[in-house]
């Protein structure tokens, strides 16, 4: 289905960018994969058979040269995965609204307009082809809640708006939005936290990430749940916010502080 297909992907050095990267690869789709740390993209695409190019995503201009590098070796984007993401636990403050200004921007810029970035220079040219497909990896905690990291939660919570956002208004020119919730995957991200090695919240390995987005995008599904159970604990909050917050809370109360991951 992909074969021959240009697919750019952001935040890719390691971990879900790449594991996805892999797979449309043995699709026989052409890569571009992009990260911040240039060494490890280089290494990474010498690896698997893609091409590298650096690229900070809060930077509008440098996402508008990843695209333009993408179509220059591949021919224009048919894929595009909005994958690059960061966070940053609350502390120093120690409280919901504690963590710096900076972590906070960083969130925003990282998180949320990354995507908007990399539409503003897609969607023109999708919406004249009449197709094109925006994968955004937003987290669990987008329609949840991460605890001990406001920023997270709440840049995360954007994301799936924006693709919400995306997938609607753009629906009737052909193009397709896919948004990723993943609850914990074993990445550098999850370094260093207590893994879950049973059960349905149990940490996934990055390319049970990358086979539940193909599998969602084979039906053209929006929300890719790679973790199944997130759909139940959505669904509990939609019924009342006030038990799932009160659940959340004694969480917060009684839990094990070795066991937040340093995001
Ligand atoms: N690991 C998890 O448990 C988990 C769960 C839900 C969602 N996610 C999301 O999955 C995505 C991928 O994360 P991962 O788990 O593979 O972690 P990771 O740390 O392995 O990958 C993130 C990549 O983003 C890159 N990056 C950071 N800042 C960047 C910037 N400004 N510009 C470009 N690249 C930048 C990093 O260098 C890194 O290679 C993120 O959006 C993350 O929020 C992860």
């Amino acid at each position: 289905m992909y074969s021959g297909q240009s697919i750019a992907i952001t935040g890719a050095a390691g971990g879900i960018g790449r594991a996805m990267a892999e797979k449309f690869i043995a699709e026989g789709a052409k890569v571009a994969i992009s990260d911040i740390n240039t060494e490890l993209v280089e290494k990474t695409a010498a690896e698997i058979g893609a091409v590298a190019f650096t690229c900070d995503v809060s930077s509008e201009e440098a996402i508008t040269a990843f695209i333009k590098g993408a179509k220059g070796a591949h021919g224009p984007v048919d894929v595009f995965v909005s994958n690059a993401g960061v966070g940053f636990p609350d502390e120093p403050g120690g409280h919901a609204a504690g963590g710096s200004n900076e972590s906070w921007e960083l969130s925003w810029q990282i998180n949320v307009m990354s995507s908007v970035y990399a539409g503003r220079a897609l969607i023109p040219g999708w919406k004249e082809r009449g197709q094109g497909r925006f994968v955004i990896v937003a987290s669990a905690a987008g329609l949840l809640v991460q605890v001990h990291s406001g920023s997270y939660t709440t840049t995360k919570h954007a994301a799936v708006g924006f693709a919400e956002y995306m997938a609607i208004m753009h629906k009737n020119d052909g193009i397709k939005v896919h948004c990723v919730c993943p609850q914990y995957v074993k990445t550098n991200m999850t370094k260093g936290m207590t893994e879950v090695k049973d059960g349905p919240d149990k940490h996934l390995e990055a390319s049970d990430v990358a086979d539940s987005l193909f599998a969602a995008m084979a039906k053209d599904e929006f929300l890719v749940l790679p973790h199944p159970v997130i759909k139940d604990y959505f669904q509990a909050k939609a019924a009342s916010h006030d038990q799932y917050i009160g659940g959340m809370a004694y969480r917060v109360k009684t839990m094990d502080k070795g066991h937040i991951p340093n995001l």
